[in-house]
């Protein structure tokens, strides 16, 4: 399969699955003898996962711009990093969100300026995009329900927003779409695991066989 050097994002709101099909999906490529290389954001650099840490700890108090300004940072060093070496080696690289995050979070839950998102996610990558996204798509009830379970009640910092907010990310997420069709794979995360990384298995060989 020609899907050396791909760059394949998983997004979504809150519990719905993404880490879980990012990790199906890297199994699967590397049995079929791919060079997988698996992230996530904010995380991925030492720099990337502390930041990770303060970004998501409940106690945090960190104004919106300087968290957009933060998560574009984090990105900023796993681009320089890690993506570009890995996807010029001809690696097929993996990651667990990507600049649709704080699209959808930064702009579209804290309502910042898309554009200054836009212009963020520009010097943090460059030209860089991903070749495929997957958008795990879950009402926002579910979904926190779900992290919550996973978490055993203890809500991270953007779990605690509560309903509203992960509604607006949705919303958000969904306008990306719009935008740009092509990019996104749109999946309905409410069903079997199993049901679901078939489908973003033959939607990978479609892509790229
Ligand atoms: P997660 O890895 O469990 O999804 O946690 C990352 C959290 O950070 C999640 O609540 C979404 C949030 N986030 C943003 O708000 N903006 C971003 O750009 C990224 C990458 C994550």
């Amino acid at each position: 399969m020609p899907i050396a050097g791909k760059f394949i994002t998983f997004e979504g709101g809150e519990g719905a699955g993404k880490s879980t099909q990012l990790t199906r999906l890297a199994d699967r490529l590397r049995a079929s003898g791919e060079g997988v290389l698996s992230l996530r954001e904010p995380g991925g650099t030492p720099f990337g996962e502390k930041m990770r840490d303060v970004l998501k700890h409940p106690g945090s108090v960190i104004q919106p711009a300087a968290e957009a300004l933060l998560f574009a940072a984090c990105r900023a060093q796993l681009v320089a990093e890690v993506i570009a070496p890995a996807l010029a080696s001809g690696q097929v690289v993996l990651c667990d969100r990507f600049i649709d995050s704080t699209v959808a979070y930064q702009s579209g839950g804290r309502g910042l300026e898309r554009a200054a998102i836009e212009a963020a996610n520009r010097l943090a990558c460059g030209p860089l995009r991903p070749h495929l996204t997957f958008l795990l798509d879950l009402d926002p009830s579910r979904g926190l329900g779900r992290a919550s379970l996973r978490d055993h009640g203890r809500s991270d910092r953007f779990e605690a927003l509560g309903e509203e907010f992960h509604r607006q990310v949705r919303a958000s997420y969904h306008a990306l779409v719009r935008e740009e069709p092509a990019r996104f794979r749109v999946l309905d995360a409410d069903r079997s695991p199993d049901l679901i990384s078939e489908e973003i298995w033959h939607e990978v060989q479609a892509r790229f066989a």
